[in-house]
Parts: C-alpha cells; sequence; structure tokens
C-alpha cells in the first residue's frame, strides 16, 4: 500500500427507526411463537419504519450521526450498501448526499445484500487506496420487512429496518482504524436459495403477488453462511499472519445468533468474543454490521484497541470479512 492510502476508520453512526415490533405482537397475527423465534434465531424484537420512511430517509440519519462522530462533514464520496433503494433507477446514494448538503461528490450504490458493507468498505477503501477520494462516507441501509410478505412466517419475523455508517479517511496501514486485507466472494449459481423473483428488469410484473416478495431455503443458506464466514475469517488473518487467539472480537453479520455462534465455533472463537445485538434488531441486511459495532461501542464492549473482524455473508450469494484495530472513536 502507497505512503497515506490506507483506508481508516474515523467515524461511526447508526439510526434505528422508533417503532419496536416484538415478537408477542408478531404472534398475535402469524402461527408463531416468541419462543420459537427466540431460540431458531435469537431475535426478540425488530425495528419496523413507518410507511413514509424510506432507505434514503434512514441513511441520511446514520450518514449524518457518522459525520459527527468524525467531527468533519468533509468527503469527498459516498457509498451507499442496499438491496432496498428507494428506486430502480437511479441509486439512491445521491439522494442521500445531497440530503446532507454533499451535492457534488461521487456517490453510488453497491448492492450485495446482506454482504454489502463489508463490499461498500472494500470498495471506499479502493477509492482511497487509488488516490480518487480522501474521505469516503460509507453507508449500510435497508428497509427489509417491505421485501418480506408480512404473512410469512417464515421470513417476516427475521428482518428488521435499520442504517449504520462509518467514515473512512486516507490514513497509514499501522494506525489504529485502519481496515483490511479484504477477503470478498460470490456464488451466483446459488441465487435462487434467497431471492425476490419479481419487481426488477427480468420480471417487471410478477405472476403472483408473493414474487414480489423473497423466498428463502432457510436451512441451505444457514449452512452456507456459517461455513462461507468462517472460511472467510480465516482466510483474512492468514493474510495478516493472525491467529484466532488475536482476535479480541468477532462481529459478524447478524442473521441469526446460531449462524455467529456456529461460525465462532468452527474458528475456534470463544462465545465471550462474538458481538450480538440481533436480538434487539433482527437481520438489518447492510445495515447489520455498523449497528452492531455501534451498539457493542455505547455498552463498552467494544473498545479502543481491540482487534475486530468482521465477516458477512447475504444473498447473491455473497460472503467477505476484514480485520481492523479499533480506533478511539465513538457513535455520532
Ligand atoms: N414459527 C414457527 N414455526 C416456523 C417458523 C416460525 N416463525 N418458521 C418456520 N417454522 C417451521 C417450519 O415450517 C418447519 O416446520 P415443518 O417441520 O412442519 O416443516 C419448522 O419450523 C422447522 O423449520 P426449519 O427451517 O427446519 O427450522 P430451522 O431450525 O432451520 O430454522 C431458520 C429456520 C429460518 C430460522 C433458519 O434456517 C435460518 O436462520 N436460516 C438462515 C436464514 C438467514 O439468515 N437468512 C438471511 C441470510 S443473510
Amino acid at each position: 500500500m502507497r505512503k497515506g492510502h490506507s483506508a481508516v476508520l474515523a467515524g461511526l453512526g447508526a439510526w434505528l427507526p422508533p417503532r419496536v415490533v416484538d415478537n408477542q405482537e408478531l404472534s398475535r397475527r402469524l402461527d408463531t411463537s416468541d419462543e420459537w423465534i427466540r431460540t431458531r434465531t435469537g431475535i426478540r424484537e425488530r425495528r419496523i419504519a413507518d410507511p413514509d420512511v424510506s432507505t434514503v430517509d434512514m441513511a441520511v440519519h446514520a450518514g449524518g450521526n457518522a459525520l459527527r462522530s468524525a467531527d468533519s462533514d468533509e468527503v469527498d464520496a459516498l457509498v451507499l450498501a442496499t438491496a432496498t433503494p428507494d428506486h430502480l433507477c437511479p441509486a439512491s446514494a445521491p439522494r442521500v448526499a445531497s440530503e446532507l448538503g454533499l451535492s457534488g461528490i461521487a456517490a453510488f450504490d453497491v448492492n450485495a445484500v446482506c454482504s454489502g458493507f463489508v463490499y461498500a468498505l472494500a470498495t471506499a477503501s479502493g477509492l482511497i487506496a487509488a488516490g480518487a477520494a480522501n474521505r469516503v462516507l460509507v453507508i449500510g441501509a435497508d428497509v427489509f420487512s417491505r421485501m418480506c410478505d408480512p404473512d410469512d412466517r417464515a421470513t417476516y419475523p427475521i428482518f428488521g429496518d435499520g442504517a449504520g455508517a462509518v467514515v473512512l479517511r486516507a490514513g497509514e496501514a499501522d494506525e489504529p482504524g485502519a481496515i483490511g486485507p479484504f477477503d470478498l466472494h460470490s456464488a451466483g449459481d446459488l441465487a435462487e436459495l434467497l431471492i425476490v423473483p419479481a419487481g426488477g428488469a427480468k420480471q417487471r410484473v410478477a405472476a403472483e403477488p408473493h414474487d414480489y416478495f423473497v423466498t428463502m431455503q432457510g436451512t441451505a443458506v444457514f449452512r452456507h453462511a456459517v461455513a462461507r464466514m468462517a472460511e472467510s475469517a480465516r482466510t483474512v488473518l492468514g493474510e495478516l499472519g493472525l491467529a484466532v487467539g488475536d482476535v479480541d472480537r468477532f462481529v459478524g453479520h447478524q442473521a441469526n445468533i446460531r449462524i455467529l455462534h456456529g461460525a465462532a465455533k468452527q474458528l475456534g472463537l470463544p462465545e465471550e468474543r462474538v458481538v450480538a445485538n440481533i436480538g434487539s434488531v433482527g437481520n438489518t441486511s447492510a445495515a447489520s454490521i455498523p449497528l452492531a459495532l455501534a451498539d457493542a461501542c455505547d455498552d463498552g464492549d467494544l473498545r479502543p484497541g481491540h482487534r475486530v473482524l468482521l465477516a458477512a455473508f447475504g444473498a447473491g450469494l455473497t460472503w467477505g470479512s476484514t480485520v481492523l484495530t479499533w480506533p478511539d472513536v465513538k457513535p455520532g
């Protein structure tokens, strides 16, 4: 890496819609129970955005908080990770930038679904490494509840809405907050395991209303998520010459507490080092990792100097991971 061209984390922000929907509320209208959802997923409640709140709105809140945390609203690019953009065309990032008063900067969406935040971090790091940007606002925002059939007990209870963001700045590879290396992968032959069949350009109008919602083969997704996150995490640690014992906190995509613990077990990482906020937010897709980072900071569980392993997995399929040492940064 050229001197001064490493991406360094300089700010963190989160935003959740205020409406809390707990498992009891869901079990009043779905054939499910608090006990089933809690024991199979670890989720107690999730946040659901009001109908007039969009991905752009949530991204603006989280992005603004990250800029406050970084103590500067100077950024020259914005990367928005989302699978639920306000429109198929155009991307949502330019609107987010203009609402933050950043009109004119480079702004684009990255869609790697639940791996989106790690993919967006890698993209932003690449902009910095190339000298194309000095400071980048990276936001993960999804309103995934709208992708789920409210009457489908297999998917609706799992997902929640939210947004999280970080500011990356150009710096040195050996300073706290420097991010990398990255390990990123995909398997498009397994796209059918988690897919929204209609609404895109291939099938603009659904044959069945249900085709506008996500369909998921839960057990297969579960197995891939555990194996791929563990495999990818091992790869980045190997590239840095680190052992699993060198990891202080594992911040994996919050899909299911059993997936997080399964990946940690495959890695040989004690459960105490697993950061988990899924109980209160559910699976927030691209927002999940920055929301978990913000919660862990607020709780005092994530502290400056901790070596943090990030790993994500999502539809596509996509997966990836990276490592950083936590800098002296608090959520804004
Ligand atoms: N309440 C009650 N029962 C439910 C239910 C719910 N909310 N959802 C599914 N069930 C039922 C199923 O219909 C099935 O019934 P059957 O045996 O009569 O067919 C039974 O529970 C067991 O289902 P199964 O899919 O085997 O359960 P599981 O232990 O695999 O847990 C998931 C299901 C979805 C929680 C789990 O597979 C999972 O988390 N998968 C990954 C999902 C994910 O993370 N997706 C996003 C990836 S980024």
